[in-house]
Order: structure tokens, then sequence, then C-alpha cells
């Protein structure tokens, strides 16, 4: 197996490559790998769950080998290892001797690299060596085990059909019509279910919402403690400009029901797994806002990722302190505009 002599039936190695996603976001585009890799592990992981299989992730090994493990390019950087273990995979035995390469052309989406040195500079900086992650196994990165469930029974689709049809809703119908709080609370609840990965020992992310049209919710900021399944107001009053404003202008962040900012605590993840925590954060984030978009989707909502927001403004408007975090994702919830490209 690539990995330390480690087997698991089948072992998805997720890869970013960041010049894809830097022509438009130029250097917050590091940011957007990191989140679309939690989106695509919770999308695997809980797939996985649907055909009773299990998906963990392992976040701490050595980029460079697995790199020539993997024989990946070098614009090809490995992000997070999943194996997927689970009686159901119908496969044969793999035959040691006997290994299968099977090699694409990726298509070429420009005929120039423009190079973005922050990118790479925070790349090397969060990679780990052998060295590392032998000290990080000893330090005891403590893997989190435990259930991962879709919101319960009033969702009225299968996990298939939500699956099949999430789709990231363009904008949302503003005005009267409202969510209800169990629909909220559903969402939270599977917001919060613990995470199956290396690094998941310590949750990084602490969920703050701007709460537009929740029924028995008055609209306001609150700030969420999944420990006690609470909600703490912060801020009473009408949040719809202050969340699009925030979300660089966007409508949907203020149409929605529901927008939030997710608030990662950099500090704790750095103190745990020094510079590689950034990347754990953020693909804590991405995870947390796969399970949003999923949950809305299985009640008959919608949810879009917002990756686009005015960090200090941010921080200024919750009045957060340095140690309480910095903000990495946003996120809405809502009732979706028709998307003419999908439902025409
Ligand atoms: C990390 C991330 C950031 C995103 N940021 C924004 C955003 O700022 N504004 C927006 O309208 N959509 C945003 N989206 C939604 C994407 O545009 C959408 O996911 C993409 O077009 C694919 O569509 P799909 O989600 O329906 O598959 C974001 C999605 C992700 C995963």
């Amino acid at each position: 197996m690539i990995l330390d002599g480690r087997s698991a039936p089948i072992v998805l190695i997720l890869t970013s490559i960041a010049w894809r996603e830097a022509w438009k976001y130029r250097d917050r585009a590091y940011r957007y790998c990191l989140h679309d890799i939690g989106h695509a592990w919770q999308a695997l992981a809980l797939a996985a769950r649907a055909m009773g299989c299990e998906v963990s992730a392992t976040g701490i090994f050595p980029d460079d080998e697995v790199t020539q493990n993997c024989r990946l390019a070098e614009d090809e950087w490995p992000m997070l290892i999943c194996e997927m273990r689970g009686a159901t995979i119908p496969l044969r035995e793999p035959d040691a001797t006997e290994t299968v390469w099977n090699g694409g052309q990726a298509n070429r989406l420009s005929e120039e690299t423009i190079v973005y040195p922050s990118i790479d500079g925070i790349h090397n900086a969060t990679k780990l060596s052998k060295l590392d992650t032998s000290a990080a196994a000893t330090q005891g990165a403590q893997a989190d085990s435990g259930e991962v469930r879709l919101p319960p029974a009033s969702a009225q689709r299968t996990f298939g059909e939500t699956a099949r049809m999430r789709r990231s809703a363009l904008n949302f119908v503003g005005g009267a019509q409202s969510m209800s709080l169990p629909q909220l609370a559903a969402i939270l609840a599977a917001a919060s279910q613990p995470f199956y990965a290396d690094f998941a020992g310590a949750r990084f992310i602490q969920l703050y919402l701007y709460a537009h049209r929740v029924d028995g919710l008055p609209p306001g900021v609150y700030r969420h403690w999944p420990e006690s399944a609470k909600l703490e107001l912060l801020r009473i009053g009408d949040q719809r400009v202050a969340a699009a404003g925030l979300s660089l202008g966007q409508d949907l962040a203020g149409n929605a029901c529901l927008a939030f900012s997710m608030i990662g605590n950099l500090e704790l993840a750095t103190q745990i797994h020094g510079n590689r925590g950034y990347r754990y954060v953020h693909f804590e984030a991405g995870a947390i806002g796969h399970r949003l978009y999923l949950a809305a989707e299985a009640l008959g909502l919608a949810g879009t990722g917002i990756g686009a927001f005015y960090d200090d403004d941010v921080h200024r408007y919750l009045s957060l302190t340095p140690e309480q975090g910095q903000v990495v994702y946003h996120f809405a919830i809502g009732y979706p505009v028709p998307d003419l490209r999908v439902n025409a």
C-alpha cells in the first residue's frame, strides 16, 4: 500500500492543482482548494456510509513521499488520504506484484502559468516530512470515530436523491417564506456530528449565524454551542444587509433564511498540529459546508458555499478577538430561485 504498509480495499488520494483555482481567485485560491477538499471528503464519506462502508481520512502524511509514490506531477498536491472499508465493496484480492497506472492527460487551460508566491509559500509552510509525521503520531493526534448521520425523520428525501439533487443556489427567494426551528436544529445537528479523521480529535470551527427568517427565532446574530445544542444571541435585529455586505456584497447571503460565518480557531490548530493545522481548519470548514448542503437539500431547502467575504469586516462585526479565531468560510441556506441551467 502507498503509505506505511497500511491497507484498505480502496484508498483515495484527494489532490489539489492550485493554479486551476488561482486564475479566478488569485492569492485566495489556496483557501478554496482546501475547502474543496473538505467538501470532497464529506461527499465521499457520506456516500460510502450510505453504501454501508466507512471512510477514515488521514491528513498527517509526508507530502513529498506521497507525491512520489503516486507519481503526481509537480503542480498536483496531495491533500487528504481517504481509506474506504466495508464489507460491501466487491473487490478481488490485489496481486501484490501488479501495479496498474492509468494516466490521463489534463486539458490545458492557459498558455502560461502565473505564479502566486503566497500560494506556494503557504503550501510549503504547511508541508510535513516523514520525520514530522512520526512526531505527530507520537503526539497522539486522535482519530475521532462516530456516527455521521443526515438529519432525522423530518427529511422526506433519501440520501441518494439528496446527493444527486444537490446544487448550489444561485440566489435565494427573499421575502416572507421562512424555515422552521426544527429544520435549523436538524441542520446544526448534521454539521456537529463528529468527523472521522486523524486530525479531528479537536474541532476548530465555531458557527456564527445571521438568522433572517427562522420561525420562532428573532432576527439577529447567534453563536452556536454544539455541546449543549444552544444558540447564544449576540446581536438582535435584521441582519440581511450586514450578511450580504460582509459576503462581498453578494445578495444571496441576505436573501437566504440564514447565513453563516465559520470561525476557525487557527491558534488551537497550530498549537496541536503546527503550520499544518491551517489546512485542517479549512478542511473542517469545507466538510461542514458539505453537510450543510446535504442537510438543507434533504429538508427541501438549498445551500451555497461562500468563499468571498471581507475578513477584517467580519471580525469587527462579530467583535472577534484574535483568540476567538478568524473567519474561514461563509455559507447561506434558504429557498433557491429556480436555476434554469439545471431545471430547464
Ligand atoms: C469553497 C466554495 C466557495 C464558494 N464561493 C461562492 C461565492 O462566494 N459565491 C457564490 O455565489 N457561490 C460560491 N460557491 C458556489 C459555487 O459557485 C458552486 O459550488 C459551483 O458553481 C458548483 O456548483 P454546484 O455546487 O451546484 O455543484 C462556492 C462553492 C465552494 C465549494
